[in-house]
């Protein structure tokens, strides 16, 4: 069975990963430089050429590279990126300049969903939609097997979907979108502004800061959560409800059998699920007359990207 190498290009990190049939046979990771696109690019070769050195000179099909961010439909170029500097980048071909490998791109969200869709929580369904909640909100959307991309490859781009008219402006230069509501970095905002307005429920929270409310992360917001703080467990049940809603509207227009919820927040399991679950069957269209899509947390966690990004390579074939 053939081998393909995975490469998640992560807010901190650039994580790849040896694949072959959905299991990581070898790893590499690199931490990720801060905003300049000739450093990234040396970093991710490193990485590839690092997993080929590891290959034992079996044949690698090629290196997917998941991308937070729009990417067009030859997986060649970033088009966008709301919450990084990617505009109009030719990853690909920079890329394809220093390893002597087939190169694609991907969108992280598509990537991760795949990854789940062939080898994790969905693999038993051919229609899911994966929700990373993370930075922002990614989407991955399988119907019938097949990958949804849309005309320019950029479809399935759910955390840009107005939920709030007139709402908070996001990265994207809209207003209201998703992402501004039920993302991590929306759960960290309402973290940190809990803690400034000097209530003593967010006593805890603000422990777990040193008191500084800018040191405040995601991670701290579940840590205190999970030792039963009121406060910290509200803000994660308010983003729970956010997903499910926004969930439930994307039910009503793709009819998934599974949605998968993935990205850093999941980490937050059941004090996320449940809420999460409560407002998806609240506002469920036909509820009562349909079967109920089931939500889950991904299985893949972390490494649904570079997974998915692998398998993509491996299902699809590389073109060049
Ligand atoms: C971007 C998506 C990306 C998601 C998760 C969103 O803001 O628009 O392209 O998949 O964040 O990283
Ligand atoms: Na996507
Ligand atoms: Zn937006």
């Amino acid at each position: 069975m053939s081998l393909a190498i995975g490469v998640d290009i992560g807010g901190t990190k650039i994580a790849g990963a040896l694949v072959r049939d959905g299991e990581i046979l070898q790893r590499a990771r690199v931490e990720t430089p801060a905003e300049d696109v000739g450093a990234i690019v040396e970093a991710v070769t490193t990485v590839i050429q690092d997993l080929q050195g590891k290959a034992g000179g079996e044949d690698v099909v090629g290196a997917g590279i998941a991308c937070a961010g729009l990417v067009d439909a030859a997986g060649e170029t970033i088009l966008f990126a709301p919450n990084l500097a990617w505009r109009d980048e030719p990853l690909k071909a920079k890329v394809a300049a220093q390893v002597d490998l087939p190169i694609r791109l991907e969108n992280d969200a598509n990537a991760a969903a795949w990854g789940e869709f062939r080898h994790g929580a969905a693999r038993d369904h051919d229609d899911m939609t994966l929700i990373t909640v993370g930075t922002g909100i990614g989407g991955g959307i399988v119907n019938d097997g097949t990958l949804l991309r849309g005309a320019a490859g950029v479809g399935a781009e759910i955390g840009h979907m107005r939920v709030v008219r007139d709402g908070l402006r996001c990265g994207c230069g809209n207003r209201g979108c998703w992402e501004q509501y039920g993302s991590g970095s929306a759960l960290v905002r309402e973290a940190r502004d809990l803690i400034r307005s000097g209530t003593p429920h967010a006593a805890r929270l603000s422990g777990a800061c040193g008191g500084d409310p800018d040191a405040l992360e995601g991670a701290d917001v579940t840590k205190v959560a999970e030792e039963g703080d009121p406060a910290a467990a509200e803000l994660i049940h308010e983003l729970g409800v956010w997903i499910g809603e926004g969930a439930a509207s994307l039910a009503a227009i793709l009819d998934p059998a599974a949605i998968v919820i993935g990205g850093g927040v999941s980490a937050a399991g059941d004090l996320l699920l449940e809420p999460a679950r409560r407002a998806f069957h609240r506002n469920l269209t036909g509820r009562g007359y349909r079967p109920w899509p089931e939500m889950v947390m991904a299985s893949l966690g972390n490494d649904a990207g570079v997974i998915g990004a692998a398998s993509i390579m491996l299902d699809e074939r590389p073109t060049s």
